[in-house]
């Protein structure tokens, strides 16, 4: 079945690169069988960026390798430069992630280069990806709010998104990396990239910092987006810092999507078992918006 929604489980990086406790290579991969179990077909399953820096994405050269169902699933990576680029291939990844800031100071934090340079070296990074026959997207992240710059005006996101299809990215993902967006904003910009590049092309990111993650998804549906990023059980952000949500939840979006009719081709039950599974691995509950109402749907689950 093609479904008229696509997921795109993010939970295994944007979720687990945040979390202080060590999480096993085993672990992850029992994750990430539990969401192909419940439907999920597209997981952007790590990075591969400096250790350093991102201590729980050390291991993504011996998890690709390892991933199950890979005709059935598209596994995609997020890539900082060449460098990651290099251990994505010698993972045999097939698809790449890089992720260009909005802000000045947003790159710098992250990546440690200008917005100039941050821009140069993704766009040397997706074309050698597309080279190497590798599927390359690009993340403008924090397209609507920046922690150290504040708004960030809609046609700074456009003309960011232009540069990285010119370089031969094959979709761009708006991401409201801080959960500030709201549906305002969201529809328009949201809008504006589906006219210009199509929903085979876009798709949206958003965290539920303010509670308006799941609004901001509908506005992008409104608006025309299909592909969106999710974390099983809003995995993500810091359970020490309450000030920093996780991604909108899996079950949150693909609950809404089926009621309204679209078919995202997950079982909410099954992705249960999968929240569960996460669970585990942090150490803690989990659990989106539906949780409440979901635990009286599947009272032996919930209990
Ligand atoms: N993978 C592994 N190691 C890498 C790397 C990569 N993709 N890119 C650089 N490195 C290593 C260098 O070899 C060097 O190692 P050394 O200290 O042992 O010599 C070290 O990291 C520093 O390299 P440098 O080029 O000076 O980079 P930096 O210190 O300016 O850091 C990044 C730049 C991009 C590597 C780092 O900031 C990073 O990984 N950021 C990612 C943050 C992230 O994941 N954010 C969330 C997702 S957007
Ligand atoms: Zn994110």
């Amino acid at each position: 079945m093609m479904p008229d929604i696509l997921i795109n489980e993010v939970g295994p990086r944007d979720g687990l690169q945040s979390q202080h406790a060590a999480i096993s290579l085993d672990g992850k991969l029992t994750l990430i069988r539990a969401l192909i179990e419940a439907g999920i077909r597209s997981v952007e399953a790590g990075s591969f960026v400096s250790p350093k820096a991102v201590p729980q994405m050390a291991d993504a050269d011996q998890l690709y390798p390892q991933l199950p169902d890979t005709d059935r699933v598209q596994y995609s990576a997020l890539v900082p430069n060449l460098r990651g680029l290099e251990r994505a291939q010698a993972a045999r990844v097939q698809e790449i992630a890089v992720v260009l800031s909005a802000t000045n100071t947003m790159n710098k934090r992250n990546i440690n280069l200008d917005l100039a340079q941050t821009v140069a070296s993704c766009t040397a990074t997706v074309k050698a990806a597309r080279q190497l026959s590798m599927r390359a997207k690009a993340y403008v992240a924090v397209a609507f709010e920046c922690p150290y710059e504040g708004r960030v005006s809609p046609d700074t996101v456009l003309m960011l998104a232009e540069l990285m299809m010119d370089a031969g990215a094959q979709e761009i993902v708006i991401a409201d990396t801080i959960g500030a967006a709201n549906p305002a904003q969201v529809g328009p910009l949201l809008g504006t990239c589906i006219k210009r590049y199509g929903a085979d092309r876009v798709s949206a990111h958003f965290h539920d910092t303010r509670g308006f993650a799941l609004a901001n998804v509908w506005a992008s549906i409104e608006a025309g987006v299909r592909k969106f990023d999710t974390s099983v059980g809003g995995l993500g952000g810091c359970p020490f810092a309450p000030g920093a949500a996780g991604n909108v939840a899996t079950e949150d979006v693909v609950l809404m999507a089926e009621q309204c009719g679209f078919r995202t081709g997950v079982d909410i039950a099954r992705l249960r078992e999968a929240i569960k599974s996460a669970e585990l691995l942090v150490g803690y509950s989990l659990g989106g918006r539906t949780t409440r109402w979901l635990n009286t749907q599947f009272p032996a689950a919930g209990a």
